[in-house]
């Protein structure tokens, strides 16, 4: 734990809860880095200077976004879309009520959707289904962490930072019940921390 903590001013008692650290600040900074110059690379390759129309599904890619985009040497918006998933039955057929649309039009524009993780891809499916009812010229996706093992819908990913295995993951965004996602790093959570009440 000293790693950890050694970066942290905070609750100490919250940090006792972590369990492992899977991707260091450092680690995730330089992949986003990374990322960021091969999404900037096959946008020039393939679209010249057209602009690349970023879409990001609330809220777990939000720190990913900020960071990300600072590394795309490319011309580009941004736009939000915010989902709830239905009480029952969306788990199988990844059929979400879309909360929030996005404020522009994607017609003609090359889309590159950005994710934090995809696991089933069944939410991602619906929601590339539906940007592509609005008529893009392209659409692209980009995810910082992918747990390939468990994709049950056929996602093409194009541009990913790390494969994860079936562990859940909290932190860089990313949460537990809202939780831990002002934590710098990614890192696995002790059971205690799933027991806890909302
Ligand atoms: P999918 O439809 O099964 O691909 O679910 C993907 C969504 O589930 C992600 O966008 C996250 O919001 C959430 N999710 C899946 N795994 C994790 C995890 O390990 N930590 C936090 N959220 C997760
Ligand atoms: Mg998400």
């Amino acid at each position: 734990m000293g790693r950890i903590c050694a970066d942290l001013d905070g609750d100490i008692v919250d940090y006792n809860l972590i369990q492992k650290v899977l991707f260091t600040e450092d680690e995730i900074g330089s992949r986003v880095k990374e990322l960021g110059g091969e999404i900037a690379a096959y946008y020039k390759e393939n679209y010249g200077e057209k602009e690349i129309s970023i879409v990001m599904i609330l809220k777990g890619g939000f720190i990913f976004l900020a960071d990300l985009i600072r590394s795309i040497d490319h011309p580009l918006t941004v736009d939000f879309m915010a989902i709830s998933s239905y009480e029952s039955g969306s788990k199988d057929t990844g059929i979400v009520r879309l909360t929030m649309d996005l404020t522009s039009s994607i017609k003609g524009k090359n889309v590159l959707v950005v994710e934090d993780i995809i696991d089933t891809g069944l939410t991602l499916g619906y929601i590339v289904k539906v940007l592509g009812e609005k008529g893009p010229n392209s659409i692209q996706i980009c995810t910082l962490l992918d747990r390939i093992k468990n994709r049950i819908a056929d996602l093409p990913v194009r541009f990913r930072g790390f494969e994860i295995d079936s562990y859940f993951v909290v932190g860089y965004g990313l949460d537990f019940r809202q939780r831990w996602r002002n934590l710098p790093f990614i890192c696995t959570l002790k059971e205690e921390a799933f027991a806890l009440e909302e």
